[in-house]
């Protein structure tokens, strides 16, 4: 059954949705990611973005919504607009992130503890959870790390993209992306055998074998570049050592 003239207007989206940038109304097409909505209307986005695929967590972003309270949190390259939505710009959040050295470390909560002493005042909120564009369960890795689970740390927070949204909704002030990365590197040095082409990689590395191709890679223009890129051998890739 064909739908009628007002039903069809009636179910079309719209074209425009009207969003609301450091206090300035901007009608953009609809379905744009919050990024594109920017620079549709006339942002020019330097910092803060950089894959734009939803990978590298450098675009975290915080909105507000008409007629609503609470303040919701994305990544810019990965969400549509929405009518009435309300962008603004933030401060970046202070997340310190220590320096250590891996080699003196063990693989215990200690470790943790002694770099992020905020862990132990986890209030098991679940703030952080509930916000992670990655879905990711963030207080139950913070609570294997305060436990010296690091395996199930270093596994439940492998998506994590640093984006750092879990750090801005935190009451305990904990950076948990770092702490993360933290648990994932000591559980890669002590827990886990080294993957059998690793050294051997390193070592062709450090021995140069490589340096040559470096050097032609970046002197070829772009276009070249993305030619060899698609055209590459994947075969070749495994006879030279790649994944199994
Ligand atoms: S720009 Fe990389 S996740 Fe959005």
């Amino acid at each position: 059954m064909s739908k009628t003239k007002s039903e069809t207007k009636q179910s079309a989206e719209p074209e425009k949705v009207r969003i609301y940038i450091m206090g300035s109304r901007y009608d953009v097409p609809t379905g744009l990611t919050i990024m594109k909505a920017m620079e549709y209307a006339g942002f020019k986005i330097t910092r803060g973005a950089g894959c734009r695929a939803g990978f590298c967590g450098a675009c975290s972003t915080v909105y507000r919504k008409a007629g609503d309270f609470r303040i919701y949190a994305a990544l810019a390259c990965q969400t549509p607009v929405e009518d009435g939505m309300v962008l603004t710009q933030l401060p970046f959040v202070p997340a310190p992130k220590p320096k250590y050295k891996i080699d003196d470390l063990r693989p215990s909560a200690n470790s943790i503890l002694r770099y992020y002493p905020e862990v132990a005042r986890c209030l098991s909120c679940n703030a952080c959870t509930r916000v992670c564009p990655q879905e990711i369960n963030v207080m139950n890795y913070i609570q294997d790390c305060l436990h010296g689970k690091l395996a199930k740390a270093a596994e439940e927070s492998f998506d994590c993209v640093q984006c750092g949204l879990c750090t801005i909704r935190c009451p305990a002030e904990i950076p948990q992306y770092h702490v993360a990365m933290l648990a994932r590197r000591l559980h890669g040095k002590y827990n886990i055998p080294t993957p059998k082409y690793l050294e051997i990689r390193v070592k062709e590395l450090e021995d140069g074998k490589y340096e040559e191709g470096f050097q032609e890679l970046m002197t070829i223009d772009k276009k070249k570049l993305k030619e060899r890129y698609t055209t590459r051998d994947f075969m070749d890739q495994k006879k030279g050592g790649g994944d199994e």
